[in-house]
């Protein structure tokens, strides 16, 4: 590890925020789990019958090579899609596919390689599925999208366009990937659904100017110092960008009367390689401190809540919203 990604990491406003906010802040929101479990409400989440979903179902899991996302690939498997694990290191990719063949047999999966972080790629992923639909007998629906591939970079990259690159992974990303697959997604023969993997880290953002400078420089706010990358805000910023177009999309297309439902997921604080722009030292003192404060949950417990929104009942709110079917997706461009 380079010393610039070291100084950057340890820079105090990252520190305070990562070790002391978060830490606050996802305690936050299981208190108001608890709240909603002492008012009554369920945790256990319905799920859809798939007895009645059509048999060539496909999905789509990006970041399935390692973490929550290779749980969620397997899981989603095991319940009969075909899933397309997507990810920008094919070699991690393959064995990821070769893994999950190997522990569930009969499952039906494969791979290939997507960079969030450039436009020529997100093009190409997207043609390759469609010719990949075309060409298998009977047409696959591609039923599902599960935009999990997320990072916590320690030090400012940028992508060939310009932007930011935790910036274009966590959010620029996935919102031209959704785009460009709308359509498919569109014409399944059964509702789709799109899940959005968010954090409860987008809670510490106090107030964002959601402009080009935040895309292309990511800096969040002025920094005091140039050379400090504000890790930690430009990770809540961008969670906040892709929770604020979940709600969006899901406002539009239920506008417009699609069956195409869009949820979001927050997979609590989960042991996975996350940190690992970040010095192992400190990766391994934030794990332990986090596990006695009983935070730490494995890869299988952190996908869970993913996996819910994946399967969850389709709730058709189209009666309601015809009458308001005025917005155009065009605005989305
Ligand atoms: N772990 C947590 O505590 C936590 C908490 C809240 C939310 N989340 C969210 O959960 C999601 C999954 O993260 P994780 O914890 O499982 O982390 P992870 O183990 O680091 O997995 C991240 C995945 O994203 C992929 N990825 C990274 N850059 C990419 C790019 N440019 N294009 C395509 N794929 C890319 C990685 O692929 P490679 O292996 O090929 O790089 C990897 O498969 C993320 O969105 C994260 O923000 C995690
Ligand atoms: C961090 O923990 C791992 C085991 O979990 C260990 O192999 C490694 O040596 C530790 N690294 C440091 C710098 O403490």
């Amino acid at each position: 590890m380079s010393s610039v990604v070291v100084r950057n990491a340890l820079q105090i406003d990252n520190l305070l925020r990562m070790g002391f906010l978060w830490t606050l802040i996802i305690m936050v929101s299981y208190m108001m789990v608890l709240y909603h479990l002492l008012r009554g409400s369920s945790i256990v989440f319905p799920r859809r019958s798939m007895a009645s979903v059509g048999r060539w179902r496909a999905c789509i899991v990006t970041g399935a090579s390692s973490g929550i996302g290779k749980v969620v690939a397997k899981a989603l498997a095991l319940e009969g899609y075909h899933v397309i694990l997507a990810g920008h290191m094919s070699g991690e990719l393959h064995e990821a596919v070769a893994e999950i063949k190997s522990e569930c047999i009969g499952v039906s999966l494969h791979s290939v390689e997507l960079d969030l972080c450039s436009v020529a790629s997100i093009l190409a992923f997207v043609d390759a599925v469609e010719s990949w639909i075309l060409t298998t007998y009977p047409h696959h629906d591609l039923q599902l999208l599960v935009n999990n591939a997320g990072i916590l970079a320690a030090s400012q990259r940028f992508t060939p366009e310009g932007y930011d690159s935790m910036m274009a992974t966590n959010y620029l990303g996935p919102f031209l990937l959704t785009k460009l697959l709308l359509p498919l997604l569109e014409k399944s023969s059964e509702p789709a659904r799109i899940v959005n993997v968010v954090s409860f880290t987008h809670r510490c953002v106090r107030s964002l100017k959601i402009n080009e400078e935040l895309f292309l420089k990511g800096t969040v706010q002025k920094s005091l110092n140039r050379d400090w990358y504000r890790m930690a805000r430009i990770y809540e910023a961008s969670k906040m960008c892709l929770l604020l177009f979940s709600y969006e999309l899901e406002r539009r297309l239920g506008n417009l009367g699609s069956r195409v439902t869009v949820m979001v997921a927050d997979p609590g604080i989960v042991k996975t390689s996350i940190l690992q722009e970040l010095p192992q030292l400190l990766v391994n003192i934030t794990h332990l401190g986090l596990k006695i404060l009983g935070l730490l949950q494995s890869p299988d417990a952190g996908a869970r809540a993913i996996i819910d929104a994946a399967l969850a009942p389709m709730v058709d709110f189209s009666f309601l919203m015809k009458s308001l079917a005025d917005t155009s997706l065009e605005v989305m461009e």
